[in-house]
């Protein structure tokens, strides 16, 4: 069969992790598909700039010519334009797909997905929330037949590697931020990441998915990490407490209606909690469902090759079900 025009759209931390393991994996990715994939292309801002794993005569910033000759469409570069713009045109052309961008999802995911169920094209984003860990499969296929009462979780890779560093190695706040933007964990503008805005996105998209109820990002009840000093570390240790991020997700009824409750905020938790016990990047999320019980996801919830693994999952899903 004749392979698939696959568009890359970023070679960062997440893009060019995944086009080398598009294209070290071609041969377990065409078996998977049933017909092999091409990387028809990579988009970046300055395609005169080596990326590493990346041929450099993929590179280009005619992203819109990219899009318009491509079968699926991956999305990482990230931001709302022109990402959404791009997105939205793949869409219209009955194009899937393939996106890790949380922020662009969290705030526009519900007209995104209007133009792709008007034009039946699918629209993923598994990498979006937590990165490698299968929760968007969870909470949307496997407990399609529960009901899900609460979701729970630390969904920040960054923001745990750094509280990880402070609580138990007594590293300085700042030195700790810097080594986690190092590493590739935090966000082009890493008060997305410290004022608890990734948490809030990836915990509304959660909560969407779950209750099928409109959830926006202004409803979440947040705070971030950033105003957190040493005295309450030393506070919480004290306490034989610990502290993290934790982001939450609620039924509730108010005046007849049924309503979801979001909040993003730092808790300090007992040390035997689920949610204490992560350490560095890992995330961890407890959902609990009326039938199911509590169930626990718990892994990689940043970086380039854990993030590649859910978008080429994504991939292998959007090419399963075209026609
Ligand atoms: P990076 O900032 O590392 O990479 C962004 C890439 O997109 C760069 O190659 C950049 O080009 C390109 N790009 C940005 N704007 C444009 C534009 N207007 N036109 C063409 N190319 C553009 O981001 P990440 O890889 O870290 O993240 C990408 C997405 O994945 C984000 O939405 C992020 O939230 C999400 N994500 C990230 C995770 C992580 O661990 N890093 C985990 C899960 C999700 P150039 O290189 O030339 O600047
Ligand atoms: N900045 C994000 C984090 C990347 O630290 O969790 C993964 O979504």
């Amino acid at each position: 069969p004749q392979p698939l025009r696959v568009a890359l759209l970023g070679a960062g931390t997440v893009g060019a992790a995944t086009a080398r393991l598009l294209q070290g994996r071609a041969d377990l990715l065409a078996a998977r598909c049933g017909r092999p994939l091409e990387l028809a292309g990579v988009a970046v801002r300055d395609a005169s700039r080596p990326r590493d794993g990346v041929d450099p005569q993929l590179l280009t910033t005619d992203v819109e010519a990219l899009v318009d000759g491509a079968d699926v469409v991956v999305e990482v570069m990230g931001g709302i334009e022109p990402a959404r713009t791009l997105i939205e045109r793949a869409l219209r052309r009955g194009v899937p797909v393939v996106t890790a961008n949380k922020q662009l999802i969290a705030q526009r995911g519900p007209e995104l997905h209007a133009v792709a169920d008007g034009a039946g094209a699918g629209l993923h984003y598994e990498g979006a929330v937590m990165a490698a860990v299968p929760v968007m499969a969870v909470v949307r296929e496997s407990l399609a037949g529960d009901e899900i009462t609460s979701i729970s979780g630390v969904v920040n890779g960054s923001t745990n590697y750094v509280l990880d560093l402070v609580a138990r190695k007594g590293v300085p706040f700042q030195d700790a931020v810097r080594q986690a933007g190092e590493l590739g964990y935090l966000e082009a503008d890493p008060t997305e990441d410290l004022e608890g805005l990734d948490a809030a996105a990836k915990i509304v998209i959660l909560a969407r998915t779950a209750w099928d109820l409109p959830v926006a990002l202004e409803d979440v009840q947040r705070q971030g990490i950033s105003r957190l000093t040493d005295a309450d570390f030393r506070q919480a240790a004290a306490h034989g407490t610990v502290v993290k991020l934790v982001a939450s997700a609620w039924r509730s009824r108010a005046g007849g209606l049924d309503r979801v409750e979001v909040a993003v905020r730092p808790v300090a938790l007992p040390q035997d909690d689920p949610l204490a016990q992560v350490r560095e990047s890992v995330n961890v999320v407890v959902i609990e469902a009326r039938s199911a019980g509590t169930l626990r996801l718990q892994g990689a919830g940043a970086g380039g090759d854990e993030t590649a693994s859910a978008v080429l999952g994504d991939l292998v899903r959007a090419v399963r079900s075209l026609p």
